[in-house]
């Protein structure tokens, strides 16, 4: 046997997305969110990170510098107007100038480097970030994907992803600049004058104020309004899959209507998010223009006020005992409009850190899901047999594989041929608590036997095909394969040895050659078109227009189901496992066709252990036993002959309306 390969992964159609943002109406970032994005952020790009925040906050302390330069040019401006002395404001004028000018374009040169420096990390964050998540996702059990709509899972790559780049793009170094500025202005205000700065700090407060009361409704309303989204594109993307549907049942209209209603909703909580955002914004600013006001009064109150040698000149002063300069005043008008700017522009913020903080809330809850748990010991090994009949693991593709146990209690290792003898013991299993879709199950399928499930919808036919490939895990009972239990086996390994043909058949973006080549990855263009012609679907793949090379998109939308069907029994043949699950592989090909495939079935069934599921009784008529199911339980079992002799349900299947030809 060369190289037996794991099956392309299950991808069910979902149902319609819930949206990113969970169950909660209001969802809350749990805590630990921001310090751990912080970690990551450090994880992957700590020093550029730090580099990019040094030039942040040069750029910062440059932006504050000008309120400093006004209260010198305005000095020397007011000094030198009264006395008409041009050429000597000049003299004085002229190196202030050149170093504010040197300063300047400085800060812009720097914030050009920080852009830069700043997209490349962002952008490599988020990569990580998407490859982390993908990880993640992959590792999760079929479970999971049971639970969670497709749109939902979608929607942490698209929406959630974005909310993430907003926050490390722009509200944390936006924050951290204003953080910078902040400071910086205090510490300036604090030099000229700590009675204007108490006027500018009431201000500030008056803004924290107004941010608390608006910014708080605003944030909610625009979590509310990511889960539109995510709902919207949940629908659309629902609608777009089942178009046939839509078309055949005319359900043009209704979809129209649920959309609209969907639509409406989406509309509904921008508005009110972008309502109470845009109320924030001229609120600060007018807040921010009386304080322009109050300053240019106060400072005049507080210059004209001021008597010399008067017990009260203390209260009227400069800090630290200097004299209020009108220069002073001019430049703490400048000063104070930059330092509510900067409150504005954090409160600004505010919003797309609660949507970030949520969505990245989100992304971390996939990524912290349990990942499908693996305790097997067992793994599958090349082999080579030795002289006196026992094997012994080799470091090269030997063609002969077997199962490596190791024993814990004695801590021998022992080799089992991989011969593809499966049985399952008592088995019983429910997808949902107290409700048993199997019931003490119990089978033998001995090397190269064929066995075969027969019953009706729902019975639980591919629900045992889930155990045998360890998608689930059982209740109660148990699966030996080569009498070894399952449970003890790596889950890759099982799987490798294992070919499957799902009853949903998912093909991949790429070529039909790339699909058939998902069995085996480093099959040749000859095993796969032997696989192919095995199969029976060489003869339909060179019809089409480029043959092998043709593309597949969209689950293979260009071909019929059972041309798709084909094309996946190709797939599983070219990874040529010892056991062979078929689940209605063939339930959509014509019956011509099907005894064409089922020649080469016969070929590719041969000293295989299989599986297989069929609504034709034909199909399943020369199989060594065949198991009768009926509400998740075997009620019947024998060969066909024994079967037909017993007169009972399969008898009835057979002979009576339930035939299917
Ligand atoms: N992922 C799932 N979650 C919950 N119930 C499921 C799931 N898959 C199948 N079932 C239920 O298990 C029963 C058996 O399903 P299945 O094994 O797919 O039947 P079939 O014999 O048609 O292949 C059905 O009643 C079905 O509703
Ligand atoms: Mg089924």
């Amino acid at each position: 046997m060369s190289n037996p390969r794991m099956q392309g992964p299950q991808m069910g159609r979902g149902p319609m997305g819930k949206g990113p943002a969970g169950k909660g109406d209001m969802p809350k970032a749990r805590k630990g969110t921001l310090p751990r994005i912080i970690k990551l952020l450090m994880e992957d790009y700590k020093w550029p990170f730090l580099l990019a925040m040094l030039f942040m906050a040069i750029y910062s302390i440059g932006n504050i510098s000008p309120s400093i330069f006004i209260e010198k040019i305005s000095s020397i401006i007011l000094r030198f107007v009264e006395a008409k002395d041009w050429d000597a404001a000049k003299a004085e004028l002229v190196p202030v100038m050149i170093v504010m000018v040197t300063i300047l374009v400085s800060t812009i040169v720097l914030n050009y480097f920080y852009a830069r420096l700043m997209a490349i990390i962002t952008q490599g964050f988020l990569d990580k970030m998407r490859k982390r998540m993908f990880n993640a996702m992959q590792a999760l059990p079929i479970k999971y994907f049971d639970a969670h709509g497709h749109g939902d899972i979608m929607s942490h790559y698209t929406n959630d992803i974005d909310t993430l780049r907003q926050l490390v793009s722009q509200s944390l170094p936006r924050i951290f600049q204003s953080g910078i500025m902040l400071v910086g202005m205090l510490g300036i205000m604090l030099w000229f004058s700590m009675n204007l700065m108490a006027v500018v700090l009431v201000g500030v407060f008056g803004m924290t104020f107004a941010v608390k009361h608006i910014g708080g409704k605003s944030a909610s309303n625009f979590i509310r309004q990511q889960k539109s989204i995510g709902k919207l594109e949940g629908y659309v993307e629902e609608i777009m899959n089942g178009q046939k549907v839509v078309k055949v049942f005319c359900h043009e209209e209704a979809s129209q209507a649920d959309f609209d209603k969907v639509n409406a909703q989406l509309c509904e909580d921008a508005t009110k998010a972008t309502r109470f955002a845009n109320i924030l914004g001229p609120v600060m600013n007018n807040i921010g223009n009386m304080l322009y006001v109050i300053i240019a009064v106060a400072g005049a109150a507080f210059i004209t006020l001021r008597t010399p040698n008067a017990s009260l000149n203390g209260l009227f002063s400069g800090s630290f005992g200097s004299v209020l300069e009108l220069s002073v005043v001019i430049s703490f008008l400048g000063i104070a409009k930059q330092f509510t700017g900067q409150v504005n522009g954090i409160a600004q913020q505010f919003n797309s850190i609660v949507m970030a903080l949520a969505g990245a809330d989100r992304i971390f809850q996939l990524m912290d899901e349990a990942p499908e748990a693996d305790e097997g010991y067992v793994t599958l090994v090349n082999a080579e047999e030795q002289p006196d009949g026992s094997l012994r693991e080799a470091d090269h593709r030997t063609g002969v594989w077997a199962w490596r146990h190791p024993h814990k209690a004695d801590g021998t290792v022992t080799f089992e041929r991989l011969r593809g003898d499966v049985r399952l013991f008592d088995v019983d299993f429910s997808y949902v608590e107290g409700k048993k879709v199997l019931e003490d199950v119990t089978l033998w399928a001995k090397p190269g036997q064929k066995i075969a499930f027969v019953g009706a919808t729902g019975a639980g036919k591919t629900t045992i095909t889930n155990l045998i490939n360890r998608f689930y895990d059982l209740e109660d009972g148990k699966i030996r394969y080569d009498g070894i239990n399952i449970t003890k086996i790596k889950k890759p390994d099982l799987r490798r040895s294992l070919g499957v043909v799902l009853q949903d058949v998912n093909l991949f973006t790429g070529t039909v050659m790339d699909n058939i080549r998902y069995g085996k990855l480093d099959a040749t263009d000859e095993e796969c078109v032997k696989a192919a012609k095995l199969a029976n679907a060489h003869d339909f793949i060179t019809r089409l227009p480029q043959g092998y090379d043709t593309m597949l998109t969209a689950n293979g939308a260009n071909l019929s189901q059972g041309q798709r069907q084909l094309i996946s029994i190709a797939r599983a043949a070219v990874a040529d496992p010892p056991v062979m699950i078929l689940d209605e592989a063939t339930s959509s090909i014509d019956t011509r066709t099907e005894a064409l495939v089922q020649k080469g079935m016969d070929a590719l069934m041969k000293d295989r252990t299989v599986f297989v599921i069929a609504h034709r009784l034909s199909t399943v008529r020369n199989s060594d036993a065949i198991m009768v199911l009926d509400h998740g339980r075997i009620i019947e079992r024998g060969s066909h002959t024994d079967l037909i002799a017993q007169k009972g349900t399969y008898y009835k299947l057979y002979t009576g309306a339930f035939e299917l030809e």
